[in-house]
């Protein structure tokens, strides 16, 4: 039966109650179109207001990376412990099972090999496989002072304006070349040109000096990524220090992937991300999963 039109008795207005506009939590992206904000939101913890992505695209230019042999083994028992997966699309094909709640975000600059200079990359997937795999978010590899920096940038913007069209968010990944310095200096110029030229957040180093003005310095949020290994107890260190000073998450790769006990790094990482728990207390954590797994 369809409702009784006109019979005010039967409905209720809340007439005295206005409608709340909200903004939204992420830095930055309150103006974006609703299907962005939405993607951004299954990256993000709307409550933290950070993420941890777990990154294992490393095999796109450097083959099988230690730790990341097999995937099917070592990276699918992680998953449920990450926020996000940042992988390739091959990856996601042939190992991620499709039932996975996981936000997705793909890797799609690629085009050369730890053979060659790995600055001259290209946009390596099309925009319509990225809708296709229902994807979070585009990955896109940005060399600034690197020797392909402009082709790299203009990577960036053309998938921001690929991305733009159908809500699919863009990071930009700082990649620094081997012989560059890592300081502020250099990741505020680069945070802030990825972030000018449209990209909605932004990948880059944890660097011990300064670290907060570029986070302050780049109008969207900054993850980091987590780099070489380095002894758990310095990475969880890296990782809060690198949230108190602003950053909305991590990108992490190789620090718990090739930690002695992986699942144990992955859940100490995000007692430091979204619990704000301190090093040593998430170390503790760490040693207690570590052992009660042997
Ligand atoms: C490297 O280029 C990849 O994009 C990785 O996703 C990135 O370096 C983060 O992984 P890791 O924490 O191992 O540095």
């Amino acid at each position: 039966m369809p409702d009784t039109e006109g019979t005010s008795e039967a409905k209720q207005y809340y007439t005295s109650v206005p409608q709340k506009s909200q903004n939204y939590f992420l830095k930055g992206s309150n103006s974006l179109d609703w299907g962005m904000k939405n993607r951004l939101g299954r990256i993000f913890n709307p409550i933290s207001g950070r993420t941890v992505m777990l990154a294992i695209d490393h095999g796109y230019f450097q083959g099988p990376t230690t730790g990341l042999e097999r995937l099917d083994v070592n990276i699918l028992p992680l998953a449920p412990f990450a926020d996000t997966l940042m992988l390739t699309r091959g990856v996601l094909r042939s190992i991620i099972p499709p039932e996975t709640q996981k936000s997705i975000v793909l890797r799609v600059s690629g085009g050369t090999s730890i053979l060659k200079e790995l600055s001259n990359e290209s946009i390596a997937v099309d925009i319509e496989d990225a809708i296709r795999l229902n994807v979070s978010a585009m990955a896109v590899q940005v060399f600034i002072g690197g020797e392909h920096e402009r082709e790299s940038i203009i990577n960036m913007t053309k998938a921001v304006d690929m991305g733009t069209r159908y809500g699919i968010p863009t990071l930009a990944v700082t990649a620094v070349g081997k012989d560059m310095v890592r300081d502020a200096k250099y990741f505020r110029l680069a945070t802030r040109i990825c972030a000018e030229l449209g990209a909605q957040y932004v990948k880059t180093y944890y660097v011990p000096e300064d670290f907060e003005t570029v986070t302050a310095s780049c109008p969207v949020p900054i993850v980091i990524a987590g780099g070489k290994k380095i002894p758990e107890l310095d990475a969880l260190a890296m990782a809060y220090h690198a949230v108190q000073q602003g950053a909305a998450g991590v990108d992490m790769g190789r620090n718990i992937f090739q930690a002695e006990s992986p699942i144990a790094m992955i859940k100490a990482v995000r007692a430091v991300v979204h619990d704000n728990e301190s090093p040593e207390m998430a170390f503790e954590l760490y040693n207690s999963l570590r052992i009660k797994k042997s």
